[in-house]
Order: structure tokens, then sequence, then C-alpha cells
């Protein structure tokens, strides 16, 4: 099982999936807020934080795993976040267990599957990783997901701490599984559910036009522009993060 944390004591459930190379922690700021009026559900996925490395796991396998978190808590239905990783495993428990959503939230993440690019960069990841360590990757990476102002703020330093507890084989296995991840864009029109989408204005990782276009896919999107955000909006813009998660939770679990 994989290592979650609960808050809050409402009927009506908010689920938090963290992005790679981070964990339950990177979503305190919308916990602290959102646990008055919902209860809120931070699960760790697989190789981060508590949770143990799964050897060869798939997006649609930690959807799975996120699931049985869920049944386990006799949860039949939540309204489910992801941040950019957490997104795709968003997806793939939309596409697999739809009947338990009532509503979905892309948060700096897309429905787009790996670009050929994207796949080389993620092996070059791999070789680095195997090469240099974790913490050599980690100090590298996590301050490029940041606008360049905010660069030397002290959630970036924390972003890398937490960042380093990840397992080097954790870590691995989540660049393998992101690679083989599907598209998702028919999921997208035919899940028939509200989704959120929040668009790093500055994402060097998500373009804002592929999210827009995603977004003109659904039903009923709510689309929310993060003007000072590169790829972090959790910390980069928690406030507006916070307000438009809980009056999207609140629009779907009203309509
Ligand atoms: C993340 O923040 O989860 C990753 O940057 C996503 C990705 O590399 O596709």
């Amino acid at each position: 099982m994989l290592h979650y944390k609960m808050y809050g004591s409402s009927t009506n459930t908010i689920v938090l999936l963290h992005g790679f190379c981070e964990n339950n922690t990177c979503f305190n700021e919308q916990v602290f807020f959102l646990k008055d009026h919902y209860k809120v559900i931070t699960i760790d996925l697989p190789g981060f934080g508590n949770s143990e490395v799964e050897p060869g796991v798939t997006i649609d396998q930690m959807a799975k795993m996120v699931q049985m978190v869920l049944v386990a808590n006799n949860i039949e239905k939540c309204l489910l976040f992801g941040h950019s990783m957490g997104g795709y495993v968003a997806l793939s428990f939309a596409n697999q267990f739809n009947f338990m959503l009532l509503g979905l939230g892309l948060i700096n993440s897309t429905a787009a599957a790996d670009t050929s690019e994207r796949k080389e960069k993620r092996k070059k990841v791999i070789e680095f990783l195997l090469g240099h360590g974790k913490e050599a990757y980690i100090k590298s990476f996590i301050p490029g997901l940041f606008l360049p102002e905010n660069q030397n703020k002290p959630y970036v330093n924390k972003c890398i701490i937490q960042g380093i507890h990840s397992k080097s084989s954790g870590i691995i296995e989540a660049a393998k599984a992101m690679m083989k991840r599907p598209n998702h864009y028919d999921t997208l029109a035919k899940i028939n559910l509200p989704v959120y989408f929040g668009v790093g204005m500055h994402d060097a990782i998500i373009n804002p036009d592929d999210i827009f276009e995603q977004a003109a896919r659904c039903n009923i999107a709510k689309v929310v522009r993060f003007n000072k955000t590169a790829h972090m909006c959790m910390f980069e813009e928690p406030e507006l993060l916070n307000n438009t998660i809980l009056s999207f939770a609140d629009y779907c679990v009203n309509r």
C-alpha cells in the first residue's frame, strides 16, 4: 500500500498527487487551506516520500495503487488533482475508474504522451542518475522548475531537500513509467467530468498553448492561468491555486 496522509473530516474528499521527485509535502500549503473544507488525502507515489519502489511500475499501475488507498478508506468518489507526473497518474485513474471521480484536476500537467525528444531526454536523465547520483541530479533539476526570480526563495531549497529523500531507483522507475505512458486526449473527451487545468504561463516543461487546446476537448473545463508561475504553482502562486481548487471542488460537488 502506498504511504498517504489524511486531513480534515468532511464527507467530500480531495486527493492530491505530487510530481516527479516530489512527495506529499509539496502540497502543505494546499492541505493547510483545504482541510477545513474537505477531507484531503496526499499520497506518496511509488519510490517517493515514504512509499516503496515498485520495479517496472507503470503509470496505470500507480493509478490502481491510488484507487486501493481510496477503497481502503471507504471513499467511493473524490476530486482528484495531480501535479505534473501526478496529473499523468490522475488521467490514468480517470480512464480506469471514472465512476469514482466528481472532478479531475491537472496542475502544470498534460494529457499528451512524451514526444520522442522528451523520451531521449529521459534516457539522459537515467544515465546521469546512474553516473552522478540523485543528489547531483536533484540539485541541477529542481531550481529550473521555478521562475528565475523565485529560484533563491526558501521553498526551492525545501524542494531540493525533499527531492533528495526520493530513492534513486524510484526516480529511475518513474522516468521510465512516464516515457511509456499513452496519450490521454480521448480520456479528456470521454470522461464527461469537469476538468481543472492549472497552467503555468512560464512553464518550460508544459506548453500553455497545448493545454488550452486540451481544455477545448473537455465537456466542462476550468482553465486557470498562473501568470507568475513556471512549473510549480503550489509554491509560486499558492493562494491562487488554493482558491481555485476550492471553487472548482465546490462546483463539482454541488452540480
Ligand atoms: C514533473 O514535475 O512531474 C515532471 O517534470 C513531469 C515530466 O517530466 O513530464
